[in-house]
Order: structure tokens, then sequence, then C-alpha cells
């Protein structure tokens, strides 16, 4: 009877994880959404009795805590969390290089795909609602591959890539603090959805977001402890830090 947590799941990646995991009927999921008070019909439509719509803004301190809290009254004592999907992302002056980064950008990117991240696990943490052997995946990005980006002649979205490479370098040290808080199975991975069919990646983009989350799924779900740190693909082979 697993239990999911699930950031941005009104749209895009997001979505699509619900949709796939309602179809398992022992699946309980936490579906998170910025601002309750906005539409989410397409959400709704999915949602089955064991899908709990609930509010979580990223960029927000306390409103990640307010959440940490309501997973705790909403599982219960006994319930524990198996797996937190950190999904929700930001790509701001994507056009910018190197050379022009929008300071009030770069800032708000590594508050929303870094910091709420990081302070989403610290706080279920505290509430004592994560598995001895939560798996953690945050949603990184083959841009955010060093060796790639060094490499490669290409670089786009400078301020988002320097986002998700901290968010890798955040995955690196939760896969040692959470064994070292007493989580003895915790596993932490990084995840390169693929280039994506969403608001974020565009029409041109090469996947659709079943065959991403089909893929990304089959990945977290098969995940063993020593995979712990790795950098997956959503294809399940693994990209270069
Ligand atoms: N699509 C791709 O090709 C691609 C490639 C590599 C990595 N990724 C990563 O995959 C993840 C999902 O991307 P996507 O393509 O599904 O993007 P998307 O279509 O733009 O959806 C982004 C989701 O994140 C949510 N979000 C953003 N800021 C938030 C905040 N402060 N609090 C709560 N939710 C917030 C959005 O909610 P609202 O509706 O409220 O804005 C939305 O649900 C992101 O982390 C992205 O960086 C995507």
């Amino acid at each position: 009877m697993p239990t999911y947590v699930i950031t941005g799941s009104n749209r895009g990646i997001g979505l699509e994880f619900i949709r796939q995991l309602v179809q398992s009927p022992d699946n309980t999921i936490l579906a998170l959404v910025r601002n309750l008070s906005k539409d989410h019909s397409d959400l709704k439509a999915l949602a089955n009795d064991k899908t709990h719509i609930l509010e979580c803004d990223t960029s927000s301190l306390s409103s990640i805590r307010d959440f940490a809290k309501t997973a705790r009254s909403t599982l219960g004592d006994s319930t524990k969390i198996d797996y937190v999907i950190n999904n929700a992302g930001i790509n701001l002056s994507a056009q910018n290089s190197s050379l022009q980064l929008a300071p009030d950008d770069l800032l708000e990117s590594i508050r929303t795909n870094v910091l709420g991240p990081a302070k989403l696990v610290e706080f279920l943490l505290q509430q004592g609602v994560l598995s001895e052997n939560v798996r953690v995946q945050n949603m990184s990005t083959g841009l955010a591959s060093l060796k790639r980006t060094v490499d490669g002649e290409d670089r786009m979205c400078a301020g988002y890539c320097i986002s998700k490479a901290a968010l890798n370098m955040l995955s690196a040290h939760l896969a040692v603090d959470l064994r070292k808080a007493g989580l003895k199975g915790a596993t932490v991975i990084m995840m390169d959805p693929g280039w994506v069919k969403t608001d974020m990646g565009g029409k041109s983009a090469q996947l659709s977001p079943e065959e991403s989350v089909g893929g990304q799924l089959k990945v977290l779900q098969g995940l063993k402890e020593e995979d712990n740190g790795k950098f997956f693909r959503y294809a399940g082979d693994q990209v270069p830090w």
C-alpha cells in the first residue's frame, strides 16, 4: 500500500504521474498544488478516494511547513510516505546566457528548484512521516550534467541549469544525510525526464508525458538501496554528473 507525494501535480509531468499512479487502487497519493483556490479540474477529474489534493507552494517555506503538518494529519500515525517526487520546477529567462543572468530570476529558480525540494524533505522528516526506506526523486534535467555541458557545443537556459545542478548537489548530500538521520534504507535519486511535451518542454519536444513518466516510474519503483545518489534518465540509463 505505497504512499506517494508529488509536487506540481496539476499539469505537465506531475499530472501524468497522478494519471498513472491512480491506475493502482493500492496507491495513496498526496497530489500537491501551488494554490488550492485555482482551478484544478484536470487533476480533480483523475483523483480517486485515495488521492488527496493538498496545497504546497514550493517557493514558500511557510507553505511547505504547513503542508508537512497536513501530511501528518492526513496520513495519521501509522501511514508513512514511501515516495517523494520533487517535480515542481520553473525555467525563467530561458533565453539568457551566463553573461545575462537575471538576478531575481536566478534567485527565484534557486528558491523553487533547490530550496523547495530540500525543505520539503526536511519538514516531512521532522513530522516523522517518511518511511525508513523512502525513495526521493528530485526532478533534474540532462542539461544539468556538468560533463555533458563541458563536452557539448550548445548551452541553453543558463539560470535554470545552474539551479538544477545545485539540485543535483542537494541530492548527493541528502543521500547520505537522510540515512544518518535514521532512515536506514532511504534512497535519493535525480531524474532526467527527457525532453517532454509540456508547457515547459514545448510542442517540439521528443516525448509524450505518458512515455516519460512510464519510464520514470519503472526506475523509481525498481530502485535498490545501492542506487542511492545516482542520476538516472527516464529510460533507466544513467546520466554522467
Ligand atoms: N518538460 C521537459 O522537457 C523537462 C525536461 C527536463 C526537466 N523537466 C523538469 O520536470 C519538472 C516538471 O516539468 P514540466 O515539464 O511538467 O513543467 P510545467 O509544465 O511547466 O509544470 C510545472 C509544474 O510545477 C509547478 N510549480 C512551479 N512552481 C511551483 C511552486 N512554487 N509551487 C508549487 N508548484 C509549482 C507548476 O504549478 P503551477 O501550475 O501552479 O505553475 C506545474 O504544476 C520540472 O522540475 C522541470 O524542470 C522538464
